[in-house]
């Protein structure tokens, strides 16, 4: 995503970028040396995850916050909020609040990119059967609910040292294209691009994930 990102406005100059929900930390560093930003800034709700960040990338700033409330005093050219992120936000107005704590930290003309769980009529076709994490794999089950827009991910692992199967599970918050263009409209953005794919393939949106780019107007 990075890589298509830096393809796609190549020819934009970024002073500053700001990862909301960077994990690791990994995507802010590999995407701040790609496109040769000189301010990049992490913020993440956990400290586990922090601390793995600074260790991993001394040279960039992390700050720990929610993007509800967060309020860093400082604007950025682009704004990167992947990794569905947002939704873990299951209720709208968090995702309301998450929308105007993103345009807090923008300023005029900034790019935002986003990736969220598509909200579906029926379970889309290229939602992953199967996972692998180091020596573990997994198979997945989905249960989507279209009225609740929610989509229930069950894996279940094994692995040689495990002495039974594990089992995890997340509910992501689904949404729709118009409603995220309302909702960032309403929070001083406008929707600009659309994909289902993480490569900004052009067609029918069918896929699971959305990934989206806004720019800032207020
Ligand atoms: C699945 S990870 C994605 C990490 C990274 N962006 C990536 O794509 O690899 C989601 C991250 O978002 C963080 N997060 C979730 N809700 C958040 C919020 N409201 N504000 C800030 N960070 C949040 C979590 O702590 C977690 O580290």
């Amino acid at each position: 995503m990075c890589e298509d990102l830096t393809n796609r406005e190549g020819g934009r100059e970024f002073g500053s970028v700001l990862d909301v929900g960077c994990g690791t930390g990994r995507d802010l560093a590999l995407l701040t040396e790609r496109m040769r930003i000189p301010r990049a800034v992490g913020l993440d709700l956990q400290p586990d995850m922090l601390a793995h960040a600074r260790a991993r990338h001394p040279h960039l700033e992390f700050h720990q916050g929610d993007i509800r409330d967060a309020d860093l005093g400082e604007r950025f050219d682009l704004l990167l909020c992947v990794g569905l992120v947002l939704s873990n936000l299951h209720r709208s107005e968090d995702l309301a609040a998450a929308t105007a704590g993103l345009a807090r930290h923008a300023a005029p003309g900034a790019l935002l990119l986003l990736e969220l769980a598509h909200g579906t009529a029926r379970p889309a076709p290229d939602l992953p059967s199967a996972y692998t994490a180091g020596p573990y794999r997994a198979t997945a089950d989905y249960q989507l609910d279209p009225a609740a827009s929610t989509l229930v991910r069950r894996r279940t692992w094994h692995g040689a040292d495990l002495p039974a199967p594990v089992e995890d599970f997340v509910t992501f918050r689904t949404v729709t294209v118009e409603e995220m263009r309302a909702l960032l409209a309403a929070n001083g953005w406008e929707l600009t691009t659309t994909h289902d794919n993480r490569q900004l393939r052009e067609g029918p949106l069918q896929g699971w994930r959305l990934t989206m780019t806004a720019r800032r107007t207020g």
